[in-house]
């Protein structure tokens, strides 16, 4: 499946590395030409010698190659990012997130990575304080936004002896995504159209003040850009939020309830699927003071009275007496009798496919970079899905619109399910 691509395989000073060996072997066997780059940790780790056996070509460590492996005093990583067809950087380290991030090229890898125009996957895999550590979230969502491909690393035992997600995912699954990602093979949603709804709603009390709510927009933010990726022409409609415009999606600002409903009306005219990810208020001032309410609007009692007035519901505006062919998703926040309440909103709201998650779970925070969902299909069936990234859920989430759209799932289909931990943008040129 990969025959005739050239794979650069960039290796840093992670204890995962001694598995690199086992992807190499695999790139090989699926029939690409692989050239390994090699930070000088790196080299503590696997030896230069066994990557150079096992890909048939020298690999090149740190910034100036030795003059024995025929790389010295020549740009080769010009030449390379002009010959190679996607960058694969497994084991990606914290410090290599953090250097790719800020555009620092101070060894072999990182040197590659500012010359590569060409897509770029990212492998994680260190030890989950540093995984979860600000900074790292922090360096991952910048690549992301800068379109790199970021495969999430598998939970599970680490080399330290503690148990959490910072491991290198299977060899099989990097050599899948990186197959998926250099044949184009992930492209399952073109030509399809869809509106994605993401962020809160604010509500207007008076010209300074409003009434919001806590969704941060990450979620519909993570469908939108996962749709894209997957071929489908994305509009997402968006509350205020502190979120950069994924790549290739189009998007709507709205503020208010009713600006979003105008909007997902005019808009989900005539598209495949509608996902309302967004948390929509459900109520607002019944009137918006022109002026700012001032101190002594107080009542006698020492208490100021806002009236509120129910918004109209979107999804049931869209609901159209079942006569709609488009596919509508939507979302449940629940607290308490989670499964119950879902099912009642999926019916009430005429819906394909409901997607329950409870913010007082843990890894379902508001603004965290994880959920725990579970889909809930009109037929009745339920799904209860591991905790994932939010990029994971989106792409898990679009497996099934893939399917709820007619387009089945066939061979590729599931082999795009496998890189569901992956997203970005597509890549500057
Ligand atoms: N929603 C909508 N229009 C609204 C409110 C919510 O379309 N005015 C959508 C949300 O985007 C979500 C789904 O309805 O996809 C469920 O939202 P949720 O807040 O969980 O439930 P509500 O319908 O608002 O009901 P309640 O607040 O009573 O749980």
């Amino acid at each position: 499946m990969l025959k005739g691509r050239q794979i650069v395989l960039g290796v840093t000073g992670g204890i995962a590395a001694y598995k690199i060996p086992h992807l190499v072997r695999e790139f090989v066997k699926r029939g690409a030409s692989v050239k390994v780059l090699m930070s000088e940790s790196a080299a503590q780790f696997v030896t230069p010698l066994t990557l150079s056996t096992l890909s048939g070509s020298d690999a090149i460590v740190g910034t100036f190659p030795s003059p024995d492996s025929g790389h010295t005093g020549k740009t080769w990583h010009i030449d390379l990012a002009r010959s190679g067809d996607i960058l694969v950087i497994a084991p990606a380290t914290a410090n290599v997130l953090a250097k790719l991030s800020h555009g620092i090229a101070d060894d072999a890898v990182t040197t590659l990575a500012l010359a590569f125009r060409k897509d770029i996957l990212v492998c994680p895999a260190m030890d989950f304080d540093m995984w979860e550590h600000r900074a790292t979230r922090q360096n991952v969502a910048a690549l992301r936004e800068m379109g790199y491909d970021v495969l999430d690393p598998d939970e599970g035992e680490l080399a330290s002896g503690l148990s959490g997600p910072g491991r290198l995912p299977e060899i099989e699954r990097i050599a899948d995504v990186t197959e998926a990602i250099a044949t184009g093979s992930r492209r399952d949603l073109a030509g399809t159209t869809i509106v994605v709804t993401a962020g809160p709603t604010l509500e207007p009390i008076d010209p300074v003040r409003y009434i919001g709510n806590r969704s941060s927009g990450k979620m519909g933010f993570a469908i939108a850009s996962a749709a894209s990726k997957r071929g489908a022409v994305v509009t997402l409609v968006s509350g205020p939020v502190r979120l950069a415009t994924p790549r290739g999606v189009k998007r709507v600002e709205v503020e208010s309830a009713s600006e979003m409903l105008r909007a997902v009306v005019r808009l989900g005219n005539g598209t495949d699927a509608i996902v309302m990810a967004a948390a929509v208020a459900d109520f607002t001032p019944a009137s918006v003071s022109p002026k700012k309410i001032k101190k002594s609007a107080l009542g006698k009692d020492g208490l100021l009275r806002l009236e509120l007035k129910p918004t109209k519901d979107i999804l049931l505006a869209l609901a159209d007496g079942g006569k709609r062919k488009r596919v509508v998703v939507g979302f449940a926040l629940e607290t308490h009798d989670e499964t119950k309440n879902a099912r009642v909103k999926l019916k009430e709201k005429k819906l394909d496919l409901i997607v329950l998650n409870n913010p007082t779970k843990e890894g379902s925070a508001f603004g965290g970079d994880t959920n725990v969902v579970t889909f809930i299909w009109k037929g009745g069936r339920t799904e209860k899905l591991r905790r994932l990234p939010k990029f994971g859920v989106a792409n898990e989430l679009l497996d099934r619109l893939h399917t709820l759209l007619g387009k089945g799932r066939g061979p590729k289909a599931r082999k795009v399910s496998k890189d569901r931990e992956v997203s970005k943008a597509p890549r500057r040129a």
